[in-house]
């Protein structure tokens, strides 16, 4: 078993490595001048089951050229199995035709991945479980549920706490952890009336009195997370926290979850965190390296992969 890390989140690579107690593979990923991407693995991987780690996340198009480039270098190297590890799959919202003349762009990568070698693919949260059969090969979808389960236990113990959906769409998600916990479940309901009105957030559920803690697999501008926080407070809401597995982050998000209600907002290491997610005090990741590292050796050695959902 071999592990090797491209470029998007290399802390995260390492401690995986270091959960498995073996070294990353000797590689660079770097760029020419013109910022083609170039690989070099710097040892035999022939016959040997690598596992190559790189989330597709901002800057998605490099960070997928530096995967599909790893992969087709450990194939033409005589890899004998190789196993995409993305802990965070760009380009999974685009899941579907939104409108006429629109792509699946989801179902592109699938196949990028796919034609450049990979025989299996291990990621985290999938944005839609369905993209699995995008893929011919076989997907492990891991879930951070079972990691937020024990992260609320601690933090949050015998509080009132409701577990909400900030839309109708991450229902499914939401459920399953209220189920976990034994708490209630509220949701979001967004609607804008006609074009140009602004939206109305219905909350489905009683929340007043109660710590309601918002789930979701995504957060990108921070918009849908800051508007439920403060529909949740204007409901009656005691507090809001909020647990969300990938930190896209982008724009001011940061700084807009810093000035919401949100009194912490959770997130993993899906994502390298930037220096403004580290500054930012109701801001904490926390890590899925073991996580990672439990499902590749248990991929590696061909034992159940699904003992790790629970
Ligand atoms: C959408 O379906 C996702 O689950 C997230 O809710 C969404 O991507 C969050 O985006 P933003 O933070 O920009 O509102």
């Amino acid at each position: 078993m071999k592990i090797v890390s491209c470029n998007s989140n290399r802390p995260l690579a390492e401690a995986v490595a270091a959960s498995l107690g073996l070294p990353l593979c000797k590689a660079v990923v770097r760029r020419f001048a013109d910022m083609e991407v170039f690989v070099e693995i710097q040892e035999n991987v022939r016959g040997e089951d690598v596992f190559v780690i790189q989330s597709t996340c901002y800057p998605t198009n490099d960070n997928l050229m530096e995967l599909l480039i790893m992969i087709d270098t450990l194939r033409r190297g005589s890899a004998r199995r190789i196993t995409a590890v993305i802990p965070y799959f760009g380009y999974a919202r685009q899941d579907r035709k939104s409108g006429p003349r629109t792509p699946i762009s989801a179902k592109l990568v699938a196949n990028l991945i796919t034609e450049a070698g990979a025989h299996r693919v291990l990621t985290m949260d999938l944005h839609a479980g369905q993209i699995q059969g995008f893929f011919d090969i076989p997907v492990d979808n891991l879930f951070a549920a079972p990691l937020f389960v024990r992260d609320i236990k601690e933090r949050y113990g015998a509080r009132d706490l409701m577990i909400v959906s900030p839309d109708v769409g991450g229902v499914v998600r939401a459920r399953q952890l209220a189920k976990r916990l034994n708490v209630d479940l509220a949701i979001i309901d967004k609607r804008r009336e006609r074009a140009g009105v602004s939206e109305v957030m219905n909350v489905i559920g009683d929340v007043s009195g109660r710590h309601c803690l918002l789930v979701d697999d995504i957060i990108d501008s921070g918009g849908s997370l800051c508007n439920a926080a403060e529909a949740l407070i204007a409901q009656g809401a005691s507090g809001v926290g909020a647990y969300v597995t990938h930190g896209v982050l982008t724009g001011g998000a940061v700084s807009r979850v810093a000035s919401s209600p949100i009194e912490m907002m959770t997130i993993t290491d899906s994502i390298l965190g930037t220096e403004a997610v580290r500054l930012a005090s109701n801001v904490r990741q926390i890590t899925i390296a073991q996580l990672l590292a439990n499902a590749m050796r248990a991929v590696s050695d061909e034992s159940s992969v699904s003992s790790l959902f629970d």
